[in-house]
């Protein structure tokens, strides 16, 4: 029972005389499957997060239906399962909350079934990086097929984008430049196609990192969700894992250190979510691969920001595709990257490349003439964020990249929502708003609420930027001069905990410095008190408890701790 030399992990279900072989092979008949096939050829699992519940993953079962062609036609037995679906714009209270539990069904769906490889799909902002870190865990072969990206939103004449233009018009809505009516018309037409949202959020940035990283194949990120050529990709992603399968190329021997950092450049070159150092670092801890926040903030230092989409700038996914997409942004910063990088294609990453081109220089510049000089994260230091926290410049003000002010500060969400716009708020446009209890414990979840809005009354005096400090997330698709994940979070009792309303903050982007202008001994002062009265935690059971007990701060990706690492394809007892 083997497949030419080597004898696949399903042989051990699937290749037995004996009454185990007879139970797992009799009922994997009852679905129409020829005896044949469990003659020793390498099974492929599917990995399915589909569902009507993540709009963006919605057409994903029709996208598996060709990677089982490739998979029939390469030799192999396509075997497709489910996979909880984390439906970003759905979920409540965040999506994020439910990464790692995702993360936990992948890996022991993996480990559990008689697969020898397996293709992800997804595309939905935490689908990617959840089932990346569950596959990790186990360490088959494994290539990645994303969604892609939305049709560009149309509205009256012009494009509009997911996400970005949402924040954007409601906004414009507050400030009274807008009718609501105008608002809720603009809905149709942002989101009328399959796929992911089509700006550079969390789901084009995931996706962008995967082809760098070499676990999916060329043109993965960019190909628009409906374009023929995506099925074409899944076609040829079938014939692929099933070689992967034979050669026993497993994902820890592409997504190496090397993979990492081509993929952190990629991201600061093509402006990038600020989601993906969190996932990444929780993908790193699963590989045992040594990455940390420095790692973002001196690699991004080495490219300019490239590409002119939103939220950074102005176009979106199907532009970028069609100006030559991320192969085209990795020929531009070549010599940063590791070209000799292994990839699920058989070729390295510089054999991918070779022929990109350029067709739109409006929508992927040179390194000569950048859309900006500031890319990817700035990660901060200082005793407000001791751990770290970051802020993407290209999304943020040039004019705020240093600045000194008087904190208003809201102790809960709800708090913000009740008081942002309350005309007799205390605040001015030199102010800095600081959001608590936002962070992985606090929401649960790092909900993506660190984009404050900002005050009726300023919006309506034309102020459409302000400093904004949170331990929260915020939408890949969001713009702002929003520093984000501050830790440790207020909820763990990080120092964001005990800043005052009238306290002074100083942040200096290029020095990357952020400091709370209050003494040392009064910040301990606070803290204690801050200790002494904390109330008794909301959630006793389940899997929220599960999460708060566990879960890793930002500068650790947020895994839970006893996620972290790797227990590989051994399963040792059979199941009757
Ligand atoms: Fe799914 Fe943006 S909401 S990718």
């Amino acid at each position: 029972m083997t497949d030419g030399k080597r004898q696949f992990r399903s042989a051990r279900s699937y290749g037995r005389a004996d009454r185990d072989g007879f139970i797992h092979r009799s009922w994997m008949k009852s679905e129409g499957l020829p005896g044949d096939v469990f003659d020793g050829r390498p099974v492929i699992g599917i990995c399915n997060t589909w569902s009507e519940l993540t709009p963006c993953n919605a057409h994903l079962r029709e996208i598996a239906e060709f990677v089982k062609r490739g998979v029939w036609e390469a030799g192999g037995l396509p075997l497709e399962f489910p996979a909880m679906s984390l439906g970003e714009t759905q979920m409540r209270p965040t999506a994020m909350l439910f990464r790692n539990l995702l993360a936990m069904e992948v890996e022991e769906s993996i480990r559990g079934n008689p697969i020898d490889a397996v293709v992800l799909l997804g595309g939905c902002d935490k689908t990617t990086p959840g089932q990346l870190l569950g596959a990790a865990s186990v360490d088959l072969p494994t290539m990645v097929v994303s969604s892609g990206p939305m049709l560009n939103g149309k509205f009256r004449g012009r494009d509009i984008g997911s996400g970005t233009d949402v924040w954007k018009l409601s906004e414009a809505v507050r400030a009274g430049e807008m009718k609501a009516q105008d608002f809720f018309a603009a809905e149709s037409g942002m989101s009328r196609s399959p796929g992911t949202c089509m700006t550079m959020g969390s789901a084009s940035t995931m996706a962008s990192v995967a082809e760098a990283m070499g676990l999916a194949l060329p043109d993965n990120a960019t190909l628009p969700a409906v374009d023929s050529r995506r099925r074409v990709l899944a076609h040829e992603t079938g014939r692929r894992i099933v070689a992967l399968a034979r050669g026993n190329v497993r994902l820890s021997q592409i997504a190496t250190r090397q993979a990492f950092e081509n993929a952190i450049l990629v991201s600061a070159a093509i402006g990038g979510s600020t989601n993906t150092a969190i996932h990444l670092l929780a993908l790193a801890g699963r590989l045992g691969v040594k990455l940390s926040l420095a790692d973002f903030d001196r690699l991004s230092r080495e490219v300019p920001l490239l590409v002119d989409l939103q939220p950074s700038g102005k176009y979106l996914m199907e532009d970028f595709h069609y100006a030559g997409g991320v192969a085209a942004v990795m020929k531009e910063i070549a010599p940063q990257l590791a070209l000799d990088a292994p990839t699920v294609s058989g070729k390295t990453l510089g054999e991918n490349i070779a022929d990109a081109e350029c067709y739109n220089r409006d929508v992927i510049r040179t390194r000569d003439a950048p859309v900006g000089q500031h890319a990817g994260l700035w990660v901060l230091h200082g005793n407000l964020a001791p751990s770290g926290a970051v802020i993407k410049p290209s999304a943020a003000s040039p004019s705020l990249y240093r600045h000194k002010g008087r904190a208003v500060v809201f102790e809960t969400i709800e708090e913000l929502r009740a008081r942002i716009d309350d005309p007799a708020l205390d605040i001015d446009e030199n102010c800095v708003l600081v959001l608590k209890g936002c962070g992985p414990k606090g929401y649960p979840g790092m909900a993506e609420v660190g984009n404050m809005p900002l005050p009726r009354k300023l919006l309506e005096r034309g102020v459409h930027d302000m400093l904004r400090i949170s331990d929260a997330r915020m939408s890949g698709t969001a713009f702002g001069t929003v520093i984000l994940h501050v830790t440790p979070e207020s909820e763990a009792g990080g120092p964001l905990a005990i800043v005052q309303s009238g306290d002074e903050i100083l942040f200096d982007g290029p020095a990357r410095k952020l400091e709370l202008l209050v003494s040392g001994e009064e910040i301990a002062r606070r803290l204690e008190a801050w200790r002494a009265s904390r109330p008794a935690p909301k959630y006793g059971r389940g899997y929220y408890k599960l999460y708060i007990d566990h879960v890793l701060q930002a500068d650790r990706g947020c895994d839970l701790d006893f996620l972290v690492g790797a227990s590989g394809a051994e399963v040792e007892r059979e199941s009757h």
